[in-house]
């Protein structure tokens, strides 16, 4: 990895903020994700991430915190958070804006135990693929202290292959539908590709069950997306 998202992050906290990242998937053309949105306060948040906030409590662990929004408002509230994030530029970044506990780790690395687990912005994103969901909910589940919560986020992005008939375009003998290419860049320089997963709520649901996680939907927002809390 390059760290191309860590570098744009680091960029727009130093005042270098001049260019947005690009983004693009196996199955869409390029699009923009404008930095100021990395850096979101509550109110700019989606109303999805807003209940996920609000439902946070006690000892918590924010999973990819990028530039730490999510952390530095319930900082701010009082609760216990740890950052964690593989890109050490995003660490960088959520440590100067004053996250006191944040680590470059990844999520399968991680051993202390919380009361909130929090996975947003498409949390289901960094299973990456379908086959690798149980291995990663079984370690969020090791994860959690008695009575404790997964807060995670995802879209079911079915109707990205829909064409203008009704009809939609995926081959159901294929992968799944939500497994993406997903490709980033940033001035001119291209991050190695990566596999991000979005998962409707039905195959999450069913993936918690088969580790013994129950799911229920929190909330859904305006465009197939939702929350949901595994406990
Ligand atoms: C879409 S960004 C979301 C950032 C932040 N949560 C937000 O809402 O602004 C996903 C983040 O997850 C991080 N990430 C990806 N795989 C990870 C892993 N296995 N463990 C920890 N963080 C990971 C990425 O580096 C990136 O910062």
């Amino acid at each position: 990895m390059k760290d191309i998202f860590g570098k744009a992050l680091l960029d727009y906290q130093n005042g270098n903020y001049s260019e947005d990242i690009i983004t693009a998937t196996s199955i869409s053309d390029d699009d923009i994700l404008p930095l100021p949105y990395l850096f979101r306060s509550f109110s700019d948040m989606p109303k999805l991430e807003q209940k996920a906030l609000q439902l946070a409590k006690g000892d918590t662990l924010d999973v990819g915190c990028g530039s730490g929004s999510h952390s530095l408002y319930l900082q701010k509230k009082g609760l216990n958070i740890k950052a964690i994030d593989i890109s050490k530029g995003a660490i960088e970044v959520a440590k100067q804006r004053g996250v006191k506990n944040a680590n470059v780790l990844d999520i399968l690395d991680e051993t202390e135990t919380f009361n909130t687990i929090l996975l947003l912005m498409n949390g289901t994103g960094i299973f990456q693929k379908l086959n690798l969901v149980a291995k990663y909910l079984k370690q969020l589940k090791s994860l959690l202290k008695p009575n404790g919560q997964i807060l995670i986020d995802s879209s079911d992005i079915k109707y990205m292959y829909e064409d203008e008939d009704g009809g939609f375009w995926f081959d159901a003998n294929n992968t799944y539908y939500g497994e993406l290419d997903y490709f980033i860049s940033y001035k001119g320089e291209k991050e190695v590709p990566m596999k991000w997963l979005y998962l409707d709520f039905n195959t999450l649901k069913l993936a918690c069950e088969t580790v013994g996680l129950q799911c229920e939907l929190v909330l859904e927002g305006e465009h197939f997306d939702y929350l949901a809390r595994l406990y």
